[in-house]
């Protein structure tokens, strides 16, 4: 049976603490806000679609226990509550999308008692769950047609359970192929500074049974060059409408090097991803991350000289003219993209 990454169970936001993994598999039950947009901060709850159900559950953490009477105070509670979930990480679009499907669900349902918003709230939160665990399996489902039994797929960061529901986005895609029986062989980038290949997709995969095998950032070159990647495949936080794609650091380096191999790159994202209110991936707003993420966090010593300056930018843009294709749950898009996108997400 498959984990869940999020639910919401017994008053509380259940979590896997993505931070304890690989050491520890544990849940924590999250009571309060404050709680959870630290959770958010540290990516005990990470990956862009777990993101989106974080936001959704959030909102109803948030007002559950508002004592107001009138729709107009609990629209200003909710408000507070979504830009305070906001302010936690900039880049995934589908914590916005989960923040902006419980402002409207609570918006459209005004003219009925608090009471009853609340659980409508709730229900929404549920339904963005539910939505995510189904355009997983879509999204595995299409791509998997581009898998083939013997192929060797490289990845990055962790795109998988434990960044969505229960499923994953570019790990789904390689779920789905092995369901179908299909033989299939992985190396996972480590993804430096905070590890998610290392530490997440080789738990994952370990535990699916999958052959995977890490790699440091730096070999990808190499395995490509010696003929040993047939594709590389990918999550998203953020799609702009010309197919630019914010995903983990590390990915646009992939992409150069693909191309290079003549290898194809693919992302796999649900449509809660895409920001079509951009134009190019110039506009996503890349977070960055502390820098003692990059000296320190996962050595008995420093690694580098006390006060040494740091850049540490979360995410990168990979480039359209990169990407063989987006695999959605809406469908796989082609390019061009400024034209495919909104072609098939109006499906
Ligand atoms: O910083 P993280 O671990 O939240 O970054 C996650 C990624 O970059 C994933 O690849 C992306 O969110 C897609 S998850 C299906």
């Amino acid at each position: 049976m498959n984990i869940k990454s999020i639910e919401w169970r017994n008053g509380a936001i259940k979590i896997i603490d993505q931070t304890k993994l690989p050491g520890v598999f544990g849940y924590i039950d999250i009571k309060d806000l404050k709680t959870l947009c630290k959770a958010i901060k540290e990516l005990k709850v990470r990956g862009a679609p777990a993101l989106g159900a974080a936001a959704g559950l959030g909102v109803y953490l948030g007002i559950k226990d508002s004592t107001a009477k009138d729709f107009s105070v609990f629209k200003k509670e909710l408000n507070k509550v979504i830009s305070y979930i906001g302010s936690s990480r900039p880049t995934a679009k589908n914590l916005f999308y989960g923040l902006e499907r419980m402002r409207k669900a609570a918006e459209s349902n005004k003219e009925k008692p608090v009471s009853l918003v609340k659980k409508i709230l709730l229900s929404e939160a549920r339904e963005i769950i539910e939505e995510d665990r189904a355009s997983c399996r879509r999204i595995g489902s299409y791509g998997q047609k581009f898998i083939h039994s013997g192929d060797t797929i490289l990845t990055i960061c962790n795109a998988g359970i434990l960044a969505t529901v229960d499923y994953g986005t570019a790990l789904g895609v390689l779920y789905s192929a092995c369901e179908k029986g299909k033989k299939i062989k992985v190396y996972s980038c480590e993804t430096r500074p905070l590890l998610q290949g290392a530490r997440l997709t080789c738990w994952e995969l370990n535990r699916k049974g999958i052959d995977v095998t890490l790699i440091c950032d730096n070999m990808a070159a190499t395995l490509m060059r010696q003929g040993k990647i047939d594709k590389v495949i990918a999550g998203a936080d953020r799609i702009a409408a010309n197919g630019d794609t914010a995903n983990k650091i590390g990915t646009y380096n992939l992409a150069v090097l693909a191309r290079f191999h003549k290898i194809p790159f693919y992302i796999a994202a649900p449509a809660s991803t895409f920001d079509l209110r951009i134009h190019s991936g110039k506009e996503i707003p890349i977070e960055e991350r502390k820098k003692e993420e990059s000296t320190e966090l996962f050595f008995a010593k420093p690694i580098a000289p006390k006060g040494v300056k740091v850049f540490s930018p979360a995410f990168d843009v990979t480039p359209d003219n990169l990407i063989s294709a987006i695999i959605t749950d809406k469908g796989v898009i082609r390019p061009p993209y400024i034209k495919n996108i909104r072609k098939i997400l109006e499906r």
